[in-house]
């Protein structure tokens, strides 16, 4: 599409120019920040899916390509060649560190991972059986409360709070996974990998130790990288809102949590892996609740499939594919499952319906075969997204706070309620 050069909004015979603003790749944008003032109209874009809410220079996704590029690297070179914490760093700084600086920013993560006892007694108080998405959003919300000293905008409060979020939430995490068990919430070592500290104070025994599996320790390194972040999706979106109104980090990553619970976000890692249980059990075949799907008087999705951006394949959910086979074989995942979802996709992407749609299997289709095998229950699968997403909502926030443009969230609205009413006393009703 050839760079457009002028842009006119015409109302009512009165013409007014439009500003165009530049990306240096993807679509340019249409200001139209003066609309109301000149015109006394508002724009009408329900879901925003055509409006910039910022500018941004974090992640760029060409969802016709099935490109995805943190700070302009792609994920493809990402997944194959670093961790975790190094995209972290790159998602937050900008730049990927030197060696040093990696050493230190994970050493700085490592020492930070002791959670008060406060919030080991807070996690107690919940029922077993709550959904840890819910325990989650509340527990980052009150971190504020026990590390005061990192709540606020200096600089000093956001280091500080950024390493308190990507070491506590991981610890954290890891507790819930621990209660599902029924076992006691143990304290992190000091100087562990980041990963393997992770799954053990998941996943050890009574005495602390585990052996980590190099495959887990991979694959979950792997799967982190890929959620690590995904531009203004709805989860982030909310992060930069609450975090437009000047509340604090926590507050505002607590809020994206509850976003990403949802089943059309990062709820649906559980939603699918529920509706492949679902079709084994009512003994369908894939064929018939294919049918299902496309009957919209059921009301049932193909979970994991589409995507708001990606119009021709999520190059996340290609990575997970590509390596699915490998580490199911290795840990001994459910093959029988794998092999329903992979037949589901070849029939679903031969299907009208879903080619006219563009509807494509996106990063939540396999991921939950593989967290499955690494012996983490359903429930557990989006906090494990929110853990992998936690570098790419602080990374935002931070953007936002030091974007001098960033104005409190506030949408506008088409009124089509009552225009005016008289009170009637309640006798009178
Ligand atoms: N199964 C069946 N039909 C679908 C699906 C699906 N998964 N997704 C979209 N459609 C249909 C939808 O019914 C509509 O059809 P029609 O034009 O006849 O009304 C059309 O495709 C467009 O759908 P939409 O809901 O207007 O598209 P959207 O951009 O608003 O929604 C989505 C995107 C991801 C919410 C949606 O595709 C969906 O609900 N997918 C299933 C949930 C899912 O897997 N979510 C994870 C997204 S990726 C991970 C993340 O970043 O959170």
């Amino acid at each position: 599409m050839s760079q457009v050069t002028d842009a006119r909004l015409t109302v009512d015979g009165s013409a007014s120019e439009l500003e165009i603003e530049r990306a240096t790749i993807g679509n340019d944008g249409l200001s139209v920040a003066n609309l109301l003032s000149t015109t006394g109209l508002v724009t009408v874009d329900p879901g925003f899916m055509n409006t910039a809410s910022c500018e941004s220079s974090i992640t760029y996704i060409d969802g016709d390509q099935g490109i995805l590029r943190y700070r302009g690297y792609p994920i493809e070179q990402l997944a194959k060649s670093s961790t975790f914490l190094e995209v972290a760093y790159l998602l937050i700084h900008g730049d990927l560190p030197t060696q040093d600086q990696l050493t230190a920013f994970n050493n700085r993560v490592a020492r930070h991972m002791h959670v008060h006892e406060g919030i080991k007694t807070f996690l107690e108080a919940f029922p077993r059986s709550a959904h840890p998405m819910a325990v989650l959003s509340g527990a980052v919300s009150a971190l504020s409360t026990f590390y005061p000293e990192s709540v606020g905008r200096g600089e000093y409060e956001i280091e500080l709070a950024t390493v308190q979020l990507l070491a506590k939430t991981a610890v954290v995490i890891a507790y819930l996974q621990r209660r599902v068990t029924g076992g006691e919430l143990i304290e992190p070592r000091p100087g562990g990998h980041y990963v393997d500290e992770f799954m053990r104070i998941a996943f050890s025994g009574p005495d602390g130790n585990l052996d980590i599996d190099p495959t887990v320790r991979r694959a979950l390194d792997l799967l982190l990288i890929l959620h690590a972040d995904h531009e203004q999706n709805c989860s982030t979106s909310t992060v930069r809102i609450v975090g437009s109104s000047q509340a604090n980090i926590y507050a505002s990553v607590s809020a994206g949590i509850g976003a990403l619970s949802g089943p059309l976000h990062g709820g649906a890692n559980e939603a699918a892996l529920r509706m492949f249980d679902q079709i084994k059990e009512q003994g369908d075949t894939i064929e018939q609740f294919v049918a299902k799907v496309k009957d919209k008087a059921e009301g049932a999705r193909l979970m994991g499939f589409g995507h708001r951006v990606y119009k021709s394949y999520d190059p996340r959910g290609a990575v997970v594919k590509s390596v699915a086979d490998k580490v199911l074989e290795q840990l001994g995942g459910n093959n029988e499952t794998f092999d329903m979802a992979k037949r589901l996709e070849e029939i679903a992407l031969s299907d009208d319906y879903f080619v006219e749609r563009k509807l494509y299997p996106n990063v939540d289709f396999y991921t939950g075969l593989l967290y499955s095998a690494m012996k983490f229950p359903v429930p557990m699968f989006t906090p494990l997204f929110a853990l992998g997403r936690m570098p790419g909502w602080i990374a935002h926030y931070r953007e936002m706070m030091n974007d001098p443009r960033t104005k409190i969230g506030r949408p506008r609205q088409i009124y089509t309620g009552e225009v005016e009413r008289t009170y009637v006393p309640m006798e009178q009703r």
